[in-house]
């Protein structure tokens, strides 16, 4: 398993202050930054666009992990490549299998360090067996993507512990709903990448409540960078 990664996700910060809380998040210790990006056709909800992420790529000291819940990510691939992306994930729901090596290609070509697709809780993770050998992460939505601050689905462990079983040796990323009680059970499962949103930014130290999870990931049997 790649060592763990606590990425925090912006989607629960003071927008009005954004660098600074990028800097709060990179002074307690993340290793990558979240960030989400919503099209208002994917998800209901709407939230930043390429600017606004090469805005934060100008500030932030740590690699930019950009979930698209966007309709057509390949459209707008050169845009967040140029924005300054790390690792750059589409959802499998709206490329289906026939347009996955497209977008995975794209991506690529685009020069992004990491490719990396996402599924719903709702969807099986069987369909990405075929696709595994060129993905550099995958994410298992731990809760219907569109909204921060919703309550973890556990069902979907399930899906980690398949893509482990597959010897898939990438970066498994879990997204929803993950906190100091839920982070143990997905590393347990098999996931490094954890992104927490609510549970970071409101905590009353988040310094404090970021080095909990490393201790707890470690704990569960993950690897620390
Ligand atoms: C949901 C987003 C998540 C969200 C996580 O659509 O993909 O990244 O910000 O927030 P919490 O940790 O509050 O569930
Ligand atoms: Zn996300």
């Amino acid at each position: 398993m790649p060592p763990i990664r606590i990425s925090p996700s912006l989607l629960a910060c003071d927008f009005a202050r954004l660098a600074q809380e990028i800097r709060r998040a990179e002074d307690a210790g993340a290793d990558w930054l979240h960030v989400d990006v919503m099209d208002g056709h994917f998800v209901p909800n709407l939230t930043i666009g390429p600017p606004v992420v090469e805005a934060i790529h100008r500030v932030a000291r740590r690699p930019l992990d950009v979930h698209l819940m966007i309709t057509d990510p390949v459209r707008y691939t050169p845009d967040f490549a140029r924005a300054g992306s790390h690792v750059l994930s589409f959802h499998f729901e709206v490329t289906g299998p026939e347009r996955t090596a497209a977008a995975i290609a794209a991506i690529r070509a685009a020069g992004v360090p990491k490719v990396g697709i996402a599924i719903n809780p709702d969807q099986p993770v069987e369909p990405l067996g075929p696709f595994l050998g060129e993905l550099d992460l995958v994410l298992v939505m731990s809760v219907f993507a569109g909204f921060g601050g919703q309550k973890f689905i556990p069902d979907v462990l399930a899906k980690v512990r398949w893509l482990r079983a597959q010897d898939y040796a990438g970066d498994v990323q879990m997204d929803g709903g993950i906190n100091a009680k839920t982070l143990p059970a997905c590393v347990e499962a098999g996931a490094n990448v954890l992104v927490s949103g609510s549970a970071l930014f409101g905590a009353p130290d988040f310094a404090a409540e970021l080095q909990l999870y490393r201790e707890l990931a470690r704990a569960a049997g993950g690897v620390l960078a």
